[in-house]
């Protein structure tokens, strides 16, 4: 595929459905700045998606548990007064649901100005996926890949996407075919598995941000660094006292996040694009990630799993 068709709109326009507490025709106006968060009904998407909201963008919540996730729009819109905040549902896992959420959201706006990969998941056994695939892999990668790629078609000048990514990626490696399938060659093990994924991100991250440099589209990844959310629980003795002596110690939510609103927001980032930030600076990850010598691998067998939905 050449660089110059991946945001090509393969899809015609088609009528929007109307949703509840929505105007029609503020959506037809198609001046609206448009930002979608994945896994915003929790931990970090939660305040990504109130920043974004707090900004003015009209922003999609893309929840796994849409019902869950509605108090926390409602929260989002009275913390932040902007009344265009809605709760679309997507499972990751599971990617003709992929394709549903972007067909929608393909019908309903004419552009999308932000993106923010920020959904992700610890599988604590080996669960596979409708899809055939390990479930970590497809929500952590396999799913944000596809989500993106049929998003790209709205995408402008200016428009941004953001990945979250995690200093675990570093251990990461990509064993094909077995980390489609299983996460890994061998047996399950949950903390390389989920640095496997890390790692494919990050090098979708700075693939994407090169193929779409001459269309004015950034593509960058943020590494919260160790944040107090759900996904770090153990699911075993251990939590409680972790829970004590180690969240304490580590970031808060809305400090975790803070990389990755910086990316989505700041004016002096609108033309920052390739890159892995930290701590709101570029880390420099060597050439050894940037042009990874598994990058065009990663990127051809992945377009060949998604194919047919896209
Ligand atoms: N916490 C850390 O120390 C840390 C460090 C580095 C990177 N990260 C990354 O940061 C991101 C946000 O995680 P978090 O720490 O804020 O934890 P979190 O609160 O557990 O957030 C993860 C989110 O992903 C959603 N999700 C899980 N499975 C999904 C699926 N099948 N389809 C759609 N959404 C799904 C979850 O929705 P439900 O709860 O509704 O299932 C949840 O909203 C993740 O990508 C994670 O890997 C976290």
């Amino acid at each position: 595929m050449k660089s110059s068709e991946l945001n090509e709109n393969k899809t015609a326009p088609s009528k929007s459905p109307q949703r509840e507490g929505q105007s029609p025709s503020e959506e037809q106006e198609g001046n609206r700045r448009v930002a979608i968060i994945t896994g915003a009904g929790t931990g970090m998407g939660f305040e990504e998606a109130k920043a974004v909201a707090a900004k003015g963008f009209h922003t999609i919540m893309a929840c796994h548990h849409p019902d869950r996730a509605e108090a926390k729009r409602l929260e989002i819109v009275s913390e932040t007064g902007n009344e265009n905040v809605e709760v679309m549902g997507i499972d990751l896992a599971d990617l003709s649901s992929v394709r549903r959420f972007a067909d929608e959201v393909k019908a309903r706006f004419q552009h999308l100005d932000l993106l923010m990969n920020n959904a992700g998941t610890l599988a604590t056994k080996f669960q596979r996926t409708k899809d055939g695939l390990e479930q970590t892999v497809q929500v952590n990668y396999v799913g944000p890949y596809l989500l993106t790629r049929l998003l790209l078609p709205l995408m402008r000048e200016g428009s941004r996407i953001v990945n979250m990514v995690s200093l675990t990626y570093r251990i990461g490696h990509l064993d094909f075919p077995y980390f489609f399938t299983s996460g890994r060659k061998g047996s399950f093990w949950r903390i390389p598995i989920y640095s496997n994924t890390k790692l494919a991100l990050t090098l979708f991250t700075f693939d994407l941000a090169n193929r779409l440099k001459d269309k004015g589209i950034t593509v960058n990844a943020a590494d919260p660094w160790i944040v107090s959310t759900n996904i770090i629980r153990m699911h075993s003795f251990i939590d409680p006292l972790t829970d004590i002596f180690f969240r304490p110690l580590i970031h808060t939510p809305r400090q975790g996040a803070d990389t990755a609103i910086h990316l989505l927001l700041d004016e002096d980032k609108a033309s920052q694009t390739g890159t892995f930030n930290r701590s709101n600076r570029i880390v420099n990850v060597g050439e050894k990630f940037y042009r990874h010598k598994q990058m065009q691998e990663l990127w051809d067998a992945t377009e060949a799993l998604v194919r047919k939905f896209l």
